[in-house]
């Protein structure tokens, strides 16, 4: 349209970078910006008012951020600042306190009924507590640095540590100390099938910790009392209190690898989007990493003195479990489908719909039990950070 009003030489610069034959959409920035660099050469009086301006405007989105995306990213930033609250925990007693992540000072059996998973549970705990921290952190300078309200939970720390030696006593947001774990994460991702987003459920891993009130960390030294007649000498209690970590640390993580692709597609600055992009990549990390431990979590049936419920982790490789749906070496996601039935199989994330995300995560998260004992404030704030995030459109 505006080539047939170029002066010669014009034209012919744009000619030079060989785009008239084949016009993909590389090629035809080349030529977009060959044409302007044409323009300044010959300082036509052209009617380029619609080129320059969307070249501006591209220059201008990745500066901006809409009201949706601060929506969106103070929402993550109070998540990641949840996520810092229940690792913190899982770190004081069961990971290794350093000056990275300091506080606590750990509880020996409960590390070493964690260490039953993987001889690298500590490490993988602390680092996994340092990049939440730091996603937390990042999120909320990068929010003031936009000159936005960066989010603060503080007021809101009132939750009590657990009473075990190892943990620091102070005031918690989080308590993994009355968890119902939903483990459906591990069925969902071995299934060749189902996907949520097309309305598939998916059975429960591990139903005897999915129902009623777990710890997973031990909350008096009573749940880490030695049990001679056990190897290393950790009682059922303790390992089943492990165990219950070992998929709760999948269930937290498997939400985050979901949550970031979900609210990605309602971002408008590329600038955002490559943050949610980024940190969220890490989220799936994590995710993958849990998602190959939780199935090394020892066999045992064992009452909680505490509760009275019984809790029972499976041989998750024998009838009546097994095969696909269970099979614990199946630690990748299974390909299955995806957007539309009628499309093949592909191994990806799941779900990713964006409807609704960050008030389906808060949901999930309270479902859990996470939040037993938060103020009625609390809700109120987390409800109105995510009513905003999921309110946010993209531009
Ligand atoms: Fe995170
Ligand atoms: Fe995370």
């Amino acid at each position: 349209m505006a080539r047939e009003i170029l002066p010669a030489t014009v034209s012919s610069l744009t000619t030079a970078h060989g785009t008239e034959q084949n016009d993909s959409s590389s090629q035809g920035n080349v030529r977009r910006r060959s044409f302007l660099k044409g323009l300044g050469v010959v300082g036509a009086a052209l009617s380029t008012g619609s080129l320059l301006t969307s070249e501006a405007e591209a220059q201008d989105r990745s500066g901006i951020i809409t009201v949706g995306d601060v929506a969106i990213l103070r929402f993550l930033a109070a998540a990641e600042i949840l996520e810092t609250d229940l690792w913190q925990q899982y770190n004081e007693l069961g990971g290794i306190q350093d000056s990275e992540v300091p506080g606590g000072s750990g509880s020996k059996l409960y590390t070493l009924a964690l260490e039953q998973l993987d001889g690298d549970m500590p490490q993988y705990i602390h680092d996994n507590t340092e990049d939440e921290l730091t996603h937390e952190v990042f999120i909320n300078a990068y929010l003031v640095s936009k000159g936005a309200e960066p989010v603060n939970l503080d007021q809101f720390r009132t939750l009590p540590s657990s009473q075990a030696t190892g943990a620091q006593q102070i005031g918690r947001l989080t308590n993994l100390m009355q968890l119902s774990v939903d483990t459906t994460w591990y069925t969902r991702y071995r299934s060749r099938t189902g996907n949520p987003d097309l309305g598939d459920t998916f059975p429960n891993a591990i139903p005897s910790i999915a129902t009623g009130q777990h710890p997973a960390i031990p909350r008096t030294d009573d749940d880490v009392q030695p049990d001679p007649s056990k190897p290393h000498h950790i009682s059922d209690l303790t390992q089943a209190i492990a165990n219950t970590a070992g998929f709760h640390f999948a269930t937290i993580e498997q939400g985050g690898t979901s949550l970031y692709p979900k609210l990605a597609q309602r971002v408008t600055s590329l600038e955002v989007l490559r943050i949610v992009l980024s940190i969220g990549g890490t989220e799936i990390s994590h995710f993958q990493t849990w998602s190959d431990k939780a199935g090394n979590s020892p066999q045992l049936s064992v009452v909680d003195p505490v509760t009275g419920l019984t809790v029972t982790f499976p041989d998750l490789n024998s009838p009546p479990l097994g095969g696909e749906d269970f099979q614990t070496n199946l630690i990748m996601p299974e390909p299955t489908a995806f957007l539309h039935r009628k499309l093949p199989a592909c191994s990806i994330i799941r779900p990713t719909a964006t409807k609704g995300a960050a008030m389906g995560a808060l949901q999930a998260l309270t479902a859990d039990g996470l939040f037993i004992g938060q103020s009625k404030d609390f809700f109120k704030f987390m409800r109105t950070l995510a009513i905003e995030a999921d309110l946010a459109v993209r531009q």
